[in-house]
């Protein structure tokens, strides 16, 4: 994502920092030198970026459908996107905010609660991040996580000091005083900690409510201000008492609403763009992923026929990728749908090319011309919607982001027209993946569409290890197919985070009948992972294994060899190239 963000600054022009696709709120490089939370759409994406100086859909419409939200303020703690996530499956709707955020900015959410989120930095270091004094006297109950305890305390009059031992990893509490925050829970409590500062002196109306070997004021309460603050780190799954902590908080002591819901999501979504669209209308690229595909479905029901969706079959796609999308969007959604059989001109760009980062190039670009020469056929167009999620717009500026290197293009792609101005519709600009796929079901699209595995943008370019050509695509295809299909059959498909095959420019010798081969090297690649930062190569039932082998060998022509790919991200990639 580095060069997609790269080459915003190049053709951003506006001069605003507002918060933008490939940018955290923090105006840094959205997942720096890594690759792609929601891959599916990032093709896409590319052309979108043109679209970039229209400003994000406002959620200020204030309406009566707006569910209760709680602010998280971002510390830069490495869990602070776990926090909104962990309210949300509260069904209480979370936003998270730069810690710096203004107070005006913070109470036209008006939130119902603010959790300060834990941080790597100490409260004496010279440029601490801190909050808008505003929040402590606001009467909105506050619940300060580690960092935020700590900040909590000093700003309002105690002692924080480094800690003589630093707590890392598990730990156990002890529930002292029964405030609202420990309601219901036991009072010996294992918990996670990660801190180097401590509490030495609370501030004036605090009292401790828990304590560890290490420090006395592991939790501290002033109930009647409604602050409450706790060392330990509650979203994490090592604090097992996390989830009812946090519900005390926010529906206990904040009295939110557990009303946050894929339904009223969808409800508030579609009122609000058909508002907002009015009478004009609206254009969306498929890629075939989940995101576009929730993000069009909303849209179509808002705004029906005003919609038009444009899929660019670069020919790069799965085999029967492109029917099941016709069939979907066209005969069961009954969406307008423009496909585009751009197949050749992929391909004939592509020919000779070799290298991994010109074939994105390359494809990146031609998706854009093919795109916009379709867009232009179809007259005014006001609105371009797309499937951008919301750990896309929040992405934390942690110290990995922040020193992380380029390790491959993703999207490289100069020259973006200037000239496009539609305004960007973005209703999955909230929701987090999983989030995504309880809309997607919920608005009635097939499961196979919704629980998909992540596909890169270029598509099968980038298994064809070297030139890409039709009769490598077929071989390919075929291989790719068989691998699909035997997942699927040994019910592993949705444990993966992606399996897929590759075809190698290996040649080696068989023997097949009374022949000698010499033909194509396929590997299987399959992973686990929870977001394609790191990954493991899955440990495949050899069963499974020896069925997809044997089916390539004898049903792919051209390829005679069948190998697994045993090794893990870090140090491989998840793709070949
Ligand atoms: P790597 O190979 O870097 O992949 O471990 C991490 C995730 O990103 C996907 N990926 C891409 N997605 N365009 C995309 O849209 C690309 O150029 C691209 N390269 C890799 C990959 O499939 C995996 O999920």
């Amino acid at each position: 994502m580095t060069d997609r963000a790269e080459a915003r600054t190049d053709t951003d022009a506006s001069g605003t920092d507002s918060p933008e696709r490939g940018r955290t709120v923090h105006g840094e490089p959205a997942n720096a030198g890594h690759r792609v939370l929601a891959p599916d759409d990032a093709e896409v994406e590319v052309y979108l970026k043109t679209a970039l100086h229209a400003p994000p859909p406002s959620r200020d419409a204030g309406t009566s459908h707006e569910p209760d939200t709680v602010v998280v303020l971002d510390f830069g703690g490495q869990y602070a996107q776990l926090i909104a996530r962990r309210v949300r499956e509260l069904h209480v709707y979370s936003e998270l905010l730069p810690h710096d955020t203004p107070w005006a900015e913070i109470a036209r959410r008006r939130p119902k609660a603010l959790i300060l989120s834990g941080g790597p930095a100490s409260v004496y270091d010279a440029d601490a991040p801190n909050a808008d004094p505003a929040i402590w006297s606001s009467g909105i109950p506050v619940l300060g996580i580690c960092y935020g305890l700590q900040l909590m305390a000093r700003e309002l009059g105690g002692e924080v000091a480094p800690a003589e031992r630093r707590e890392f990893g598990p730990a156990s509490v002890t529930i002292t005083a029964e405030d609202g925050l420990f309601r219901g829970i036991e009072r010996e409590q294992p918990v996670w900690m990660s801190h180097g500062d401590s509490i030495l002196r609370p501030p004036e109306g605090f009292l401790p409510t828990a304590q560890t070997d290490s420090t006395p004021f592991a939790a501290l309460a002033d109930a009647d201000r409604h602050l409450f603050g706790i060392q330990f780190h509650p979203e994490v799954v090592h604090t097992p008492a996390g989830r009812e902590i946090l519900r005390n908080f926010v529906v206990g002591i904040a009295g939110a609403s557990p009303t946050w819901s894929s339904a009223g999501f969808i409800e508030m979504t579609v009122a609000e763009i058909r508002e907002r669209v009015g009478e004009g209308h609206v254009i969306c690229a498929l890629s075939g992923g989940v995101d576009s595909a929730v993000a069009a479905t909303l849209v179509h029901r808002a705004v029906g026929d005003q919609l038009t969706c444009i899929y660019v079959d670069h020919g790069l796609m799965r085999k029967r990728e492109s029917d099941l999308l016709r069939v979907t969007f066209e005969q069961s959604l009954g969406m307008k749908l423009v496909m585009v059989d751009a197949r050749e001109r992929f391909l004939a760009r592509l020919a000779g090319v070799e290298d991994p980062e010109e074939k994105r190039r390359i494809i990146g670009d031609e998706f854009i011309r093919v795109f916009e020469e379709q867009a232009a056929t179809l007259g005014q167009i006001d609105f371009l919607t797309q499937g951008t999620l919301y750990p896309d717009v929040i992405e934390s500026k942690t110290a990995e982001t922040k020193a992380a290197v380029k390790i491959k293009t993703h999207h490289n792609v100069g020259g973006l027209p200037a000239d496009l101005r539609f305004s960007l519709i973005e209703p999955l600009r909230h929701l987090f993946k999983d989030e995504v796929r309880q809309v997607g079901l919920e608005l009635g699209l097939p499961e196979p569409m919704v629980f998909r595995q992540p596909f890169p943008g270029p598509g099968l370019a980038i298994r064809i290890i070297g030139e890409v050509t039709a009769e490598r695509l077929e071989i390919l295809r075929a291989a790719d197919w068989i691998v699909i299909d035997e997942i699927k059959g040994a019910g592993l498909y949705r444990s993966l985070w992606q399996s897929f095959a590759i075809l190698t420019p290996v040649q080696t010798v068989g023997v097949m009948g009374d022949g000698r081969t010499y033909a194509n090297v396929v590997a299987i690649r399959a992973v686990t992972s929870d977001d394609g930062m790191t990954a493991d190569w899955a440990r495949l039932p050899y069963e499974v294994l020896a069925r997809i082998s044997s089916r390539i060998v004898n049903e792919v022509a051209g390829v005679n060899r069948v190998v697994y790919d045993i090794s893990s991200k870090p140090p491989a990639t998840i793709e070949w190239e």
